[in-house]
């Protein structure tokens, strides 16, 4: 069974990180023509990577939750075939022990040069701190996440996923952001569609079938319902 995930904040709120849209969310405290478009960037750096230095400095503090461990455990299982795309620019499902992921917003532990594209891997602040470029030794680093305008990461890839699923879930995500608010529609043609999420999305209406809870409480509970039936469909001894 082919199944494609999209994840989105809602995934990660129980570990402690702040959504975007919700009342107490980021996008509630922080304007994002400040902090995340190309604009801010090269209008104020320094906020936009105190901004980041903040939100990367905070994964050491949490950890993930029995939602990014049951898709870890989903992955495992004989007879899934799993990708999971996120928006999250945390590495929480990494830590949980997903490997076929696709960070389409990008990753706060990860610099890009503005310059040359390289991606490096980044642990520390960017404020304030000597930032070459590894590749082209320039002064040109910024934080490595997708600003509002920009195209997302590895969109071929991802894009491929959906329209190659039998199953395709959306949790966690108010799907307010396109392209991935989208997914659902192109998956539509030949999956079935699930969302996972605290409320109805934007786009509730286009999901095949809703449920609505706290994620630790809902991925689990689906996940066991999908290994079960996939155990159903294996041959003897397998
Ligand atoms: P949002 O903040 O827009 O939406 C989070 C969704 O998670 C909402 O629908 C909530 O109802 C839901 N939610 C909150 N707590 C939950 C819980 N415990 N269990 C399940 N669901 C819960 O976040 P995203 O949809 O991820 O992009 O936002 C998409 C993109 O917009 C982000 O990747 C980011 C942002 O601007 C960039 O920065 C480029």
């Amino acid at each position: 069974m082919r199944i494609t995930i999209l994840t989105g904040a809602g995934i990660s709120a129980e570990s402690g990180i702040p959504t975007f849209r919700d009342a107490d969310g980021l996008w509630a405290g922080h304007r994002i023509d400040d902090v995340c478009t190309p604009i801010a960037w090269w209008k104020n750096p320094d906020k936009v990577n105190r901004f980041y230095d903040e939100r990367r400095a905070h994964l050491d503090t949490v950890e993930p939750n029995a939602a990014h461990r049951a898709l870890a455990r989903l992955e495992q299982h004989p007879g899934i075939d799993l990708t999971v795309i996120t928006q999250n620019v945390d590495d929480l499902h990494e830590r949980a022990g997903t490997r076929n992921l696709n960070h389409i917003h990008g990753e706060l532990r990860s610099a890009l040069c503005s310059k040359c594209r390289t991606h490096t891997p980044w642990d520390g602040p960017l404020l304030n701190s000597p930032k070459n470029c590894g590749r082209c030794g320039r002064d040109t680093l910024r934080p490595d996440v997708v600003f509002f305008g920009e195209r997302p990461y590895r969109m071929t890839e991802a894009e491929t996923a959906v329209i190659n699923s039998d199953l395709f879930v959306s949790i966690g995500t108010s799907g307010a952001v396109y392209p991935a608010a989208g997914f659902v529609t192109i998956a539509s043609g030949g999956a079935m569609t699930l969302e996972l999420n605290l409320q109805p999305s934007e786009g509730s209406d286009s999901f095949d079938e809703s449920r609505f809870g706290k994620a630790t409480e809902l991925v689990p509970a689906w996940v066991d319902e999908i290994i079960a039936e996939a155990s159903a469909m294996l041959p003897p001894h397998a």
